[in-house]
């Protein structure tokens, strides 16, 4: 098993016994892009990980090891310095942040690994950075809250990835509850468990390995498009703080006679906050065909609107838009590549996979990967 290993690997490189926490990726049924726009977002935490091996040391150092990339990275806590590198970057971000915020920590050594694919769209880099708040949290003592290591574990994507997320990755690697989703209410942050017993469904993602590598940068340029479209609405409507606030009339009135590109993402925005919430209604009444009807209207919005989708994920989603054993399917997360997450009668998956699998790698020249996903707990010590 990975943490075994992952124990053993620490043993060996720094002679003592680690504490060791694993925090998992997230998948998100509906809700997408509406994070950082107050809006509401229906997430979970995944059977897949990111496992944290750590210990104090005596001085300042930090020493990192991944596992996975099989490098190592001497830095300290007096000059963060990645070196080039990648992997650490979600490290030393939270380290950084527990400095900035005047938490005393020493130095320490840390082992890396994990298992959720990066590059996915499954929020790797949040479950690295909530599986290391986590464990310095513990190691140092600390008392920080979970919602802090939340709040923590997104400042640092922001200030040290340079990526200017929302907050639901993080939420989720850290709060996720085996068989539940969470409704996230992402301006409020209040939030409520839905039991998730889809009977005969399987939820299945579709990884197109397409790494979009302007990922980031279109990321960030969607957030200020939003903001521009917020700050066009509040020059006649002062009380609009985000799209939250917004209504269809407003972007219509305002945003359209000023700029068009802008009004396209708001108005995908608009929709999905409402759309969400009515999801939400469709869950409770387990009534999934109506859900999984919102999910293609999720991805028609995010492709066309918001234009965030890619052809290897229309592809996914036009094979599957007709196909009656499939309720619902739609891009997933960020966008420009990653995963399809898709609500599939459960006596139908493997033959769909194996289908889709030789379609796309026609289409595409790819291999397609797929996932059954479980819900999981949120970040946790291994004892
Ligand atoms: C990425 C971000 C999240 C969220 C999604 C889109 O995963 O990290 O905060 O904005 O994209 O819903």
């Amino acid at each position: 098993m990975m943490e075994q290993n992952i124990k053993k690997v620490f043993i060996e490189k720094f002679g003592t016994i680690p504490l060791m926490v694993k925090s998992p990726g997230r998948i998100n049924l509906i809700g997408e892009h509406t994070d950082y726009n107050g809006g509401f977002v229906l997430p979970a935490a995944i059977d897949k990980y990111a496992f944290v091996a750590t210990q104090k040391r005596d001085d300042e150092g930090i020493h990192l090891f991944s596992v996975d990339f099989n490098e190592s990275l001497e830095t300290s806590i007096t000059g963060l310095s990645t070196n080039g590198m990648h992997w650490p970057v979600y490290i030393l971000g939270v380290v950084d942040q527990l400095v900035k915020s005047k938490y005393h920590i020493t130095g320490f050594n840390l082992v890396l690994s994990g298992n959720v694919p990066i590059g996915a769209g499954l929020s790797s880099s949040a479950s690295v950075e909530c599986a290391t708040v986590f464990a310095l949290n513990e190691l140092f003592n600390l008392g920080i809250s979970k919602i802090e290591m939340v709040k923590m574990a997104q400042k640092s994507e922001h200030e040290f990835a340079g990526v200017k997320c929302g907050i639901m990755d993080q939420f989720a690697s850290m709060f996720g509850q085996e068989n539940k989703l969470i409704r996230l209410d992402c301006r409020s942050l209040e939030f409520e468990y839905f039991p998730f017993n889809m009977a005969g469904l399987k939820l299945v993602l579709l990884d197109t390995h397409v790494k979009h590598s302007l990922a980031s940068s279109a990321y960030n340029q969607r957030r200020a498009q939003c903001e521009k479209g917020v700050a066009i609405i509040q020059q006649h409507q002062p009380q609009v703080h985000s799209l939250r606030d917004a209504n269809l009339q407003m972007l219509d009135q305002y945003v359209l006679p000023e700029d068009e590109l802008v009004f396209r993402r708001c108005k995908y925005v608009v929709n999905e906050i409402e759309r969400t919430i009515n999801a939400c209604v469709d869950l409770q009444k387990n009534d999934f065909i109506s859900f999984g009807k919102k999910m293609f209207q999720t991805h028609e919005g995010l492709s066309k609107e918001y234009e965030v989708s890619c052809a290897e994920l229309d592809f996914l989603i036009d094979q599957v838009k007709d196909n009656n054993a499939v309720l619902g399917a739609r891009m997933m997360g960020g966008g420009f590549g990653g995963c399809t997450i898709n609500v599939i009668n459960e006596n139908t998956v493997p033959e769909l996979i194996e289908d889709l699998t030789e379609k796309y790698k026609i289409e595409t020249g790819k291999n397609l990967s797929a996932y059954i996903v479980s819900v999981q707990n949120g970040t946790e010590l291994i004892v």
